[in-house]
């Protein structure tokens, strides 16, 4: 089922503090942003914490060379269009050598760049440009599986003899059948039978993405040294690729009977999970200053502790997929409404302490774009909305994710036929779905129209030329948004009223605003449908911020006796202050200084 998909990135995962490297060598100094052992409202200061992040999806970003897929030249290019942006950190999406089955997710060497994407010269500079610019890079740690190109799989399924052959996860048929009865997350069985041995192997994505034993201590201390050549190069830290599915029950039970149908749940409940993690902390994180982040697909809000308490040194932060599966039952999509929003983030609030820390996102390269999922993408409310979005994502408790082009309110795909898509989710899942007739073409294009990752992975929109100055290819290798002409870089940057602006103005107000980052969390009014008015405390700085998420207008009395205060941002022209009622266009945001 495509559900799947949910799984989504979760940016988590705890850092290392910078006190205990060992290697100053490999550190970039920490800046303006260092903190040694301050605290605020409790928390321990750090830089990750008050960092906002980008993410960069290499494919999509920009091509420099006319082949019509995104490079590093490309992201090289245009570092200072995300300097402008005003963020502190690039997360880059896997840009290591890989034949693509699931965009790079597959990697086949750890240590090469994908030939389409150029070369390690090329991603040196790139790293050299980020940091010329004061800023820092995280790279994708892809460790669940590798590429069945991988030599490590490539001399594993030779024989059981093998000396690579623990690399992967094996195991003979049983009663004539798969090990067990886990699905992929890209359709059908998470076996495979392998002629050369005639036993299976465990993938819970792709079949060209076998799972690596992480119960061998040979492939931990692969990844550990992986881990060490890319910080010794200056990366920054890790978004950790489905992190809490490393460890397996060598067992191999079936989906418990009481199993509700979420099977990351389930592959997230290996039992040496953290064990790993805190073995990875000890050999490779604690030695350098950087930022982790898992994307943690089936951990529980109630878990969550359990991977970023700073005091079991596992990671720093994770993505929790509560918010970015509002939407889907089942993998489907399916009606949200803004009470169960705001539930979520109150939930995350009294379910993490001090010594935890959050992300907050809204989407990335597996989930729609935010403005046609969270706002409203006609021609009337798309700014505004983009916009109230901004405020809400800047001024959330964890660390802050752009996802590249939301800046630009870039928006989802009119996607009408099976042959525009490329992700392989929806290739299996229409194999397994469609073709079997178990859902008519018409439900299941409907469906992808509001749920599909390609959404997200269409081409930046930089100006009004054909394929929206991405690439000079006469075809990009993911049809770019026909919107292009009006929704790119360009008009953003002439703007000063354009969604990129208002972003920038949003990130500077965050990070001369500590309340922002440290202070507590409250949501004034949990069940109004349309309104999300919540306050931000740290001491005696107190900012109100009341978003209007829906385009009909609200004459808002604020809850209790509260006035609203001195008006310190807004996305409209409202210019109200010290009322009691507060009157919101449609998608207005405010923030006040109470
Ligand atoms: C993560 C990635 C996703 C990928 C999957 C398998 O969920 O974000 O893009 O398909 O892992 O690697
Ligand atoms: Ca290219």
């Amino acid at each position: 089922m495509r559900t799947l998909f949910c799984l989504i990135l979760t940016f988590a995962v705890p850092l290392i503090l910078a006190a205990r490297a060992e290697k100053p060598t490999a550190m970039e100094p920490l800046g303006p942003n260092a903190h040694n052992d301050s605290t605020a409202n409790g928390y321990k200061k750090k830089w990750w914490k008050e960092a906002v992040v980008y993410q960069i999806y290499p494919r999509s970003f920009k091509d420099s060379n006319g082949d019509g897929i995104g490079d590093l030249k490309g992201i090289t290019s245009q570092l200072d269009y995300i300097k402008g942006l005003g963020v502190d950190v690039i997360w880059l999406s896997p840009m290591y050598d890989s034949p693509n089955a699931d965009n790079g997710y597959d990697i086949r060497d750890y240590r090469k760049i994908m030939t389409e994407f150029g070369t390690m010269a090329d991603f040196d500079e790139l790293l050299k440009g980020v940091k010329q610019r004061n800023m820092k890079m995280i790279l994708d740690l892809v460790v669940n599986h590798s590429s069945d190109e991988h030599a490590w799989f490539v001399e594993s399924r030779k024989s059981k003899d093998n000396s690579y052959r623990d690399y992967y996860i094996w195991r003979p048929a049983k009663n004539g059948r798969e090990p067990n009865n886990w699905v992929s997350y890209f359709s059908g069985p998470a076996w495979k039978k392998d002629p050369a041995t005639g036993e299976y192997y465990l993938h819970l994505f792709a079949e060209k993405q076998p799972d690596l034993n992480w119960d061998n201590p040979k492939v931990r201390r692969e990844v550990y040294d992986l881990m060490k050549f890319w910080l010794d190069k200056g990366a920054d830290g890790f978004r950790m690729d489905v992190i809490p599915f490393i460890s397996k029950d060598q067992s191999f039970p079936d989906f418990p009977r009481d199993y509700d149908g979420n099977y990351g749940r389930v592959y997230a409940s290996g039992p040496k999970l953290h064990d790993y993690i805190q073995e990875m902390n000890r050999e490779v994180l604690s030695k350098y200053d950087v930022m982790t982040v898992g994307e943690a697909a089936g951990v529980t809000l109630e878990k969550t502790p359990l991977l970023v308490d700073e005091r079991r040194n596992e990671l720093n932060m994770i993505f929790q997929f509560d918010v970015v599966h509002i939407d889907r039952s089942g993998g489907r999509w399916k009606p949200w409404t803004l009470p169960e929003l705001k539930a979520i983030y109150t939930r995350f609030e009294k379910g993490l302490d001090v010594h935890s820390w959050n992300t907050v996102f809204l989407s990335n390269h597996d989930n729609p774009r935010a403005v046609s999922r969270f706002g409203d993408d006609s021609p009337q409310s798309r700014v505004p909305s983009a916009k109230a979005l901004a405020t809400m994502l800047l001024t959330l408790k964890g660390t802050p994710f752009i996802y590249q082009g939301d800046e630009l309110g870039m928006t989802n795909y009119p996607f009408t036929q099976i042959d525009e898509f490329d992700d392989i989710q929806v290739k299996n899942a229409w194999k397994a779905e469609v073709s079997t007739k178990q859902v008519s073409i018409a439900d299941f294009i409907a469906d992808l129209r509001k749920t599909s990752r390609d959404h997200a992975r269409t081409p930046m929109q930089w100006d009004e030329s054909p394929n929206g100055g991405f690439t000079t290819a006469a075809k990009a290798w993911l049809a770019v948004n026909p919107n292009y002409k009006g929704i790119n870089a360009r008009q953003a940057l002439a703007d000063r009223n354009s969604i990129y602006a208002y972003f920038k103005r949003m990130i500077e107000f965050r990070k001369r605003t500590p309340a922002l980052v440290y202070g507590d969390y409250k949501d004034l009014d949990p069940q109004h449908s349309s309104i999300f008015a919540y306050t931000r405390t740290l001491g005696a700085d107190k900012y109100l911020i009341v978003l209007n998420l829906s385009k009909h207008p609200v004459a808002y009395t604020l809850p209790g006796s509260l006035k609203a205060g001195q008006l310190a941002l807004s996305n409209l022209d409202g210019k109200e202050e010290g009322v009691t009622v507060v009157d919101l266009k449609g998608w207005e945001a405010r923030i006040y200084e109470l």
